[in-house]
């Protein structure tokens, strides 16, 4: 059941800072006596103060997470000014353009400049330590900025992924509260361009209707489109910043200080504000980036996320930063304008460690072996993955046809909420399981459990739990500590539940099977089912939705809507394109329905809950095997539902 083992290689071995002694030495270490081990590798930040308190955690009664509580420090001179005066002329970020011909250098000397006339920017516009900031910005430096300009201030910066909906990005500023938004006139992908400017105005509208009103808008020139200007609210960037000093002293924060939200869809209602502090979050995000990919100076260092999601913040800008490193930044797609592009980019900038997702990895793997071999690829180093299962087939191509069969795969296994990697092979130290996750990062300790909450021991299967805290761990859920007790803490008393299902093998390693709630994971991007379902409702036409998720080649998991109509209407496919356009234009892209089927009644019980393992099933084309649907209220809609599946193989 475990397939082929890849032993260490010899020459990841030899340079990697941790071998396997090492790992199993520093891991023993780290759950008997967390206080020690994190005590000392607090202090690969730079502190103003130093912390004497490093863990004060529980995961009981009101859960309350805080660790070098004492500490003063900031993010961005940890980023930035400790760098200054051995690496001030080093590369800080190599931008990549969608175009091929566009990229651009910036220095750490640069970065520190164009950080600090932001961060003054913003000060002059009344942003203060505290404050909400949301961001809405294509993949370009100015992002960079905008994150290590906030963190300088002490503001708190709310991401929003570019590819979000108008009415998405306001749930988002309202939910924050936040006054002052970073956007761009328009942002840049596979050649097309997105309305961000125009987003942003349609957001700001519905905003105010939800109470909270946007005072200024800092818009950067990206693709120089004409776009509608308040003269109120709008600032140019570009001005902005050049009347700008270029100094800027980092704010003293404590290490418990917030230094961003950023909203992530769980099983039931609206996207949840997953909150990150400064110390602890950093010495986390920077530690696992060093180990977990063995990083060494002067590697240059891809991540292909985008700063919208959490993989973007830990690894492309605080983690590899923090270690004064070199991170590419890449507006583009990985099949723009042809599917060898990562692999061009990778030579062009001579790449030695590379991180992406499954879905990249098989999307690209479908577009043929002629793209990769192509190019030399000779830089890469180690390889890695991240958001999703790793099915055995792409990872073997991941290593024999991008790897060369030299590079190991680092599959991590981590979450919005843990705000860096917890499960994960080390390049030196891990024999690999294509498909496992493998064994816990320091200070992680897995543990599975059964429904009822027993704990299960040896080689099994269950639900995923970790049950001490880790330095990167979420604090709380924005504005509402009950729901981040509801949500993580309850299920299984006095453990973080995780919402993932997981085996673990007889060789202790760990392999995710995918969400056990309703939250669907769509090319590494998580879904509520339940917010697709609230936007399909809110179409005048349906009167009741159910969404799961089903097997997909390349997404991972596509999204499949039972949508029952109001009495008269008709369910055609101008009604299906309808509904998909509206799901589009009321969350973003992302939330694309795959599979409309329209359905008379949905199978509940006589109590009027729905039975997704039934929709879940039927979706799967697998309906050999319903199990029990004697509890229906209705059985008979089981013979509709089967009838009429859209995923018919
Ligand atoms: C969910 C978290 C962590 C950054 C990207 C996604 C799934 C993530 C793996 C992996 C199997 C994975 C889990 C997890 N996931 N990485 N290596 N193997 N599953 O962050 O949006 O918070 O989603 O992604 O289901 O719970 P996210």
């Amino acid at each position: 059941m475990s397939g082929e083992v890849y032993r260490v290689l010899p020459a990841a071995k030899k340079r990697a800072k941790i071998d396997d002694e090492k790992y199993l030495k520093w891991y023993k270490q780290s759950v008997k006596d967390p206080e020690k081990f994190w005590g000392k590798h607090g202090k690969r930040i730079d502190w103003f103060k130093p912390y004497t308190k490093v863990k004060n955690t529980s995961f009981e009664g009101d859960v309350s997470i805080k660790w070098f509580e004492d500490g003063v420090t900031n993010v961005a001179y940890n980023c930035i000014d400790r760098h200054l005066k051995k690496r001030g002329d080093q590369v800080a970020i190599i931008w990549e353009g969608d175009n091929p011909y566009d990229d651009k250098k910036i220095t750490y000397n640069e970065l520190y400049d164009q950080v600090c006339r932001l961060a003054n920017v913003m000060k002059k516009n009344g942003v203060k330590k505290g404050d909400r900031v949301t961001i809405y910005m294509p993949m370009i430096p100015e992002a960079a900025y905008a994150m290590l300009a906030c963190a300088r201030i002490g503001a708190v910066h709310s991401i929003v992924f570019g590819g979000f909906s108008p009415e998405a990005l306001a749930g988002r500023i309202v939910g924050c509260e936040s006054t002052f938004l970073i956007t761009a006139d328009e942002g840049l992908r596979g050649g097309k361009t997105i309305p961000l400017k125009a987003n942003a105005d349609k957001a700001i509208e519905i905003a105010s209707k939800g109470g909270v009103d946007v005072k200024s808008t800092l818009v950067v020139r990206r693709t120089a489109a004409k776009v509608d200007w308040n003269e109120e609210r709008d600032i140019w960037y570009h001005d902005a910043v050049a009347a700008a000093r270029g100094e800027c002293a980092p704010a003293k924060m404590k290490a418990e200080d917030p230094l961003f939200i950023l909203y992530t869809s769980g099983s039931t209602g609206q996207p949840k504000g997953v909150l990150h502090t400064t110390g602890g979050y950093l010495v986390y995000a920077s530690m696992t980036h060093e180990y977990v990919f063995d990083y060494h100076d002067g590697d240059i260092y891809w991540c292909t996320a985008d700063v919208g999601w959490v993989t973007g913040h830990s690894y492309i800008i605080y983690g590899p930063l923090a270690n004064g490193a070199t991170t590419l930044m890449f507006e583009g797609v990985p099949n723009y304008p042809s599917p060898s592009r990562f692999w061009d980019v990778c030579d062009k900038h001579n790449v030695n460690i590379f991180y992406t997702a499954p879905t990249a990895i098989r999307a690209l793997m479908g577009a043929g072996d002629d793209h990769v071999k192509k190019a030399s690829l000779k830089s890469l180093r180690t390889l890695g993955s991240v958001g999703e299962p790793i099915n055995p087939e792409a990872w073997e191509w991941y290593y024999n046809t991008v790897g060369n069969k030299k590079s190991p795969i680092v599959d991590t296994w981590w979450q919005t909420e843990t705000g860096g990697i917890l499960i994960t092979p080390l390049p030196g130290a891990t024999d690999l399981k294509p498909g496992s996750a493998t064994r816990p990062f320091f200070g992680v300790q897995p543990q599975l459990v059964d429904n009822e909450g027993e704990v299960l021991e040896g080689a099994v299967e269950g639900n995923l739990c970790i049950v001490n805290s880790w330095p990167g761990q979420m604090r709380t859920v924005y504005g509402d500590h009950e729901r981040f007790i509801q949500t993580y803490f309850s299920t299984y008393k006095g453990k973080y539940f995780t919402g993932d299902g997981c085996r673990r093998d007889e060789d202790g390693y760990y392999w995710i099977t995918g969400r056990v709630d309703d939250v669907i994971n769509v090319s590494g991007h998580r879904m509520g089912t339940a917010e697709v379902e609230s936007a399909l409702v809110a179409h005048g036409k349906v009167s009741e939705a159910a969404v799961v998720g089903y097997p997909h080649d390349v997404k991972g998991q596509g999204i499949y809507c039972y949508v029952t109509l109001m009495e008269g209407e008709e369910g055609d496919d101008a009604l299906r394109k309808e509904l998909v356009a509206h799901v589009r234009s009321d969350i973003g892209p992302i939330a694309s329905p795959d599979k409309i089927q329209f359905a008379p009644g949905l199978p509940k019980t006589r109590s009027g809950k729905i039975m997704r393992r039934i929709l879940r099933k039927i979706a799967e084309d697998d309906f050999g095997s319903l199990g029990d649907t004697s509890t229906l209220a209705d059985p008979a809609v089981v013979d509709d539902l089967i009838e009429n599946r859209q995923n018919k193989k």
